[in-house]
């Protein structure tokens, strides 16, 4: 695991940007996995600025990690409005090769299929975007999610309906289930970016990076992965007992050359 400790969300945020950018310069083909959360946005902010300063979208390829179950694409509240309206209204992606599951499918789990055999057809992902939530989620594979798992119909824990519940008008408007990429799904990417901000996470981070490989802590799975990076502000990596270590090897989150 690459850790990159940034002093900043703002500069953690510019770093993970770079990232993505480097990945569609390279290839402009590049097929990209995208998340959602409050933590995207300004990461989308920023991608939307490198669009307007030339950076082209125009040949690749997106998939979301997860959308409510329930939620039509043009609901205030699902991820197919939330994408609209951070990311693919304001750059050059062909709308019609940006997915997220179909929320409102009549058949969720036969979506679920359908969804991780269109990744497949496309080649696979290779720079999957993640946050994490405050119980170690990625996408939405909660705590006790096999780390095997695949796109699938997931039942939400109290835990996330709760800190999604900003984002809706009532409790019972939250809603219970989401499709979601399983862990095995998320783990084939050719590359991993987690992007965590602010105290709040600082627990579930430490668990993800030094914790066991546990199904309690979903994030932790990114340990068996060979190019993960996870990009921190100061908050968020709190809790790291080798956080010198972390800043020695990549100090400011640039790469160390070998004498
Ligand atoms: P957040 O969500 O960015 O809104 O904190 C992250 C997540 O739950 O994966």
């Amino acid at each position: 695991m690459k850790v990159l400790i940034l002093d900043t969300p703002k500069v953690a945020i510019a770093r993970a940007a770079q990232t993505v950018a480097e990945t569609v310069r390279t290839n402009p083909q590049a097929v990209l996995g995208l998340a959602t959360g409050g933590t995207m946005l300004p990461l989308y902010d920023h991608l939307r600025t490198l669009h307007s300063e030339g950076l082209s979208f125009a040949g690749t390829t997106s998939f979301n990690l997860d959308e409510y179950v329930g939620l039509s694409p043009d609901h205030p509240c699902s991820y197919h409005r939330y994408m609209a309206e951070a990311l693919f209204d304001y750059i050059d992606i062909d709308p019609s090769h940006a997915h997220l599951p179909k929320g409102d499918s009549t058949n969720a789990h036969a979506e679920a299929n359908r969804y991780e055999a269109r990744i497949v057809e496309a080649g696979g992902i290779d720079l999957q975007l993640l946050g994490i939530g405050i119980n170690g989620h990625i996408g939405f594979n909660e705590p006790t999610s096999s780390l095997g798992s695949r796109t699938r119909v997931k039942t939400l824990t109290e835990s996330t309906r709760q800190a999604n519940r900003v984002y809706f008008e009532r409790d019972d408007q939250v809603p219970g289930f989401a499709i979601t990429m399983g862990v095995a799904t998320i783990l084939e990417a050719k590359s991993c970016l987690l992007i965590a901000t602010g105290a709040g996470k600082a627990e579930a981070v430490a668990a993800m990076i030094e914790g066991p490989l546990s199904a309690l802590c979903p994030a932790s799975a990114l340990q068996l992965h060979p190019a993960a990076t996870i990009v921190l502000d100061a908050a968020a990596a709190h809790c790291l007992r080798l956080r010198d270590y972390y800043h020695h090897v990549h100090p400011e989150g640039k790469d160390r050359v070998l004498a």
